[in-house]
C-alpha cells in the first residue's frame, strides 16, 4: 500500500476476500454448513467488510464490541465506530446457529457467498440501540423500522468472501478502496474529498462539491448504491443523472465517480460518522457534511452531524470533515450561496422542499435551473413518467 495516502481506519485495510485453493476449499467446505439467506442490507454489509469499506471490521460485530459502539461510538479496541454493523435473524431457526461454529453465507439467490465463524450469539436491548443509534423510540423511522424488521437474534464474528458477489449493476463504479487508492494515487492526489449523497446532484450539491473541490486535489463522488426508503430515487436513475453531470459539469479529469455499496439507516449524525469512516478507507482526506447529513423527517437537528464530530477526540478520526452550511440559488447575486456569503432576504433564495420536487417532477414540470441542471431534471422527468431512458 502506497504510503502518501491516508491510513484506514484502525491502521491496515482489511481485505477478507480469500483467493486461490484456499477460497476453492472454504467454498467447496460451506456446502455442509447450516445456511443462512443475507437480507439485501446484510449483503451490502457483508461486501463492505470483505472489501475494507468498514476497516477495521473483519466481521459482523460481537456482543462486546456492540455495547462499547451503542453506548460509547467505540470499538473495543479504542477505535471510533458509530453504528454496530450487526448480522441479525429472527428467534424462529435461529438455534442452528452456534458459537463457535461456522455458517455458510448466502446470496438472497441462494448462491454461498462468505462463511462467519461465529465467536457471539446475542439478543441485546433493541429498544436502547434504538434510543442511542437512530436517537428516536419511533417504529417509523426507517433505520428503526429496518432494524427491528432483521430479528432479535444477533450473531457475530469475522467472515471471508468465497465467491464473488454477483452484481448486475455498476460494474465499471463499483470501485473498492483498493481500487480507489490505486487511482488516486496514480493521478497523484494528495487530497482528496469525498462526497455521500442518496439524491441526484441538484445544484446546491453541485456547488459543495465544487467549493471543496477549489481546495483539494481530486473529488470522489461517492453515491450510496444501498437500499434506501421507497420514496427516494432509484439508484439506476440516480447513476444517469450523476454520469451526465460529469459529462457536461465537471472536470473529468479531477473527479472520480464510485459507488458506495451500503444500505442507508437515516441515523443522522452517527451514520456521518460512519460514512466520513468508510471515505477514509476509500482513501479520501475530507469529507463533506452539509444540512442534515443522512437524516429524515425531523429526528435530527440541521447541524447535529456536523457538532457530533467535535464530541470525538482530535485523533479519532484522520479525515477532515468540510461543513457546509445551508446552500441555495440567490436571485440577486445570482449565484450559488449561503448565508455565510450571502446578505439577502430568504425571499430571494430558491429552495424547493424534496416533496415540491417530486411534486413537479410527476407533473413532467422542469424544476428552475438554478434548483437543478436541465439534463438532470430531464432524466428525472422521464423516470417519473415511466420512459426508459437507459
Ligand atoms: S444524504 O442522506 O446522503 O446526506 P443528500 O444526498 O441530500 O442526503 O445529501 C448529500 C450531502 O449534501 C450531505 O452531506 C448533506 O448534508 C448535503 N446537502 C444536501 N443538500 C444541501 C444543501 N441545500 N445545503 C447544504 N448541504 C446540503
Amino acid at each position: 500500500m502506497p504510503t502518501s495516502l491516508i491510513t484506514p481506519h484502525g491502521g491496515t485495510l482489511v481485505d477478507r476476500v480469500l483467493r486461490g485453493a484456499e477460497r476453492q476449499r472454504a467454498f467447496e467446505n460451506a456446502h455442509a454448513l447450516p445456511r443462512l439467506t443475507l437480507s439485501e442490507r446484510a449483503l451490502a454489509d457483508l461486501e463492505c467488510i470483505a472489501t475494507g469499506i468498514y476497516s477495521p471490521l473483519e466481521g459482523f460485530v460481537g456482543e462486546a464490541d456492540y455495547q462499547t459502539i451503542v453506548d460509547t461510538m467505540h470499538l473495543q479496541s479504542g477505535a471510533a465506530w458509530s453504528i454496530p454493523v450487526t448480522l441479525q435473524v429472527p428467534e424462529e431457526g435461529s438455534e442452528k446457529y452456534r458459537p463457535d461454529h461456522d455458517v455458510a453465507l448466502a446470496h438472497p439467490n441462494g448462491d454461498i457467498l462468505a462463511v462467519l465463524t461465529v465467536t457471539d450469539k446475542y439478543r441485546p436491548d433493541q429498544a436502547a440501540e434504538a434510543d442511542k443509534v437512530y436517537g428516536t423510540s419511533d417504529e417509523a423511522h426507517p433505520g428503526v423500522a429496518a432494524m427491528l424488521e432483521a430479528g432479535p437474534v444477533y450473531l457475530g464474528g469475522p467472515i471471508a468472501l468465497v465467491a464473488d458477489i454477483p452484481h448486475t449493476e455498476f460494474g465499471a463504479q463499483r470501485l473498492t478502496p483498493a481500487q480507489t487508492r490505486a487511482a488516486f494515487e496514480e493521478k497523484g492526489w494528495r487530497t482528496v474529498v469525498a462526497f455521500q449523497t442518496r439524491n441526484p446532484i441538484h445544484r446546491a450539491h453541485e456547488y459543495l462539491t465544487k467549493v471543496a473541490l477549489e481546495i483539494v486535489d481530486g473529488l470522489l463522488i461517492n453515491p450510496l448504491v444501498g437500499a434506501t426508503k421507497a420514496d427516494d430515487i432509484p439508484a439506476d436513475v440516480r447513476m444517469r443523472c450523476y454520469d451526465v453531470l460529469m459529462e457536461h459539469y465537471y472536470p473529468h479529469d479531477r473527479v472520480i465517480l464510485g459507488v458506495f455499496p451500503a444500505a442507508m439507516r437515516y441515523a443522522g449524525p452517527r451514520e456521518a460518522v460512519m460514512h466520513a469512516i468508510a471515505r477514509q478507507n476509500y482513501g479520501c482526506t475530507h469529507f463533506i457534511v452539509g444540512r442534515d447529513h443522512a437524516g429524515v423527517g425531523s429526528y435530527y437537528g440541521t447541524y447535529d452531524a456536523q457538532k457530533i464530530f467535535e464530541t470525538f477526540s482530535d485523533d479519532a478520526l484522520a479525515i477532515e470533515i468540510m461543513r457546509f452550511e445551508h446552500s441555495f440559488y440567490c436571485t440577486v447575486c445570482e449565484s450559488m450561496a449561503s448565508t455565510k456569503t450571502c446578505p439577502h432576504d430568504k425571499e430571494h433564495h430558491i429552495f424547493l422542499s424534496g416533496t415540491k420536487v417530486r411534486e413537479m417532477l410527476s407533473q413532467g414540470e422542469m424544476p428552475p435551473a438554478a434548483f437543478s441542471r436541465p439534463e438532470v431534471a430531464k432524466i428525472l422527468i422521464d423516470a417519473y413518467s415511466g420512459k426508459a431512458t437507459a
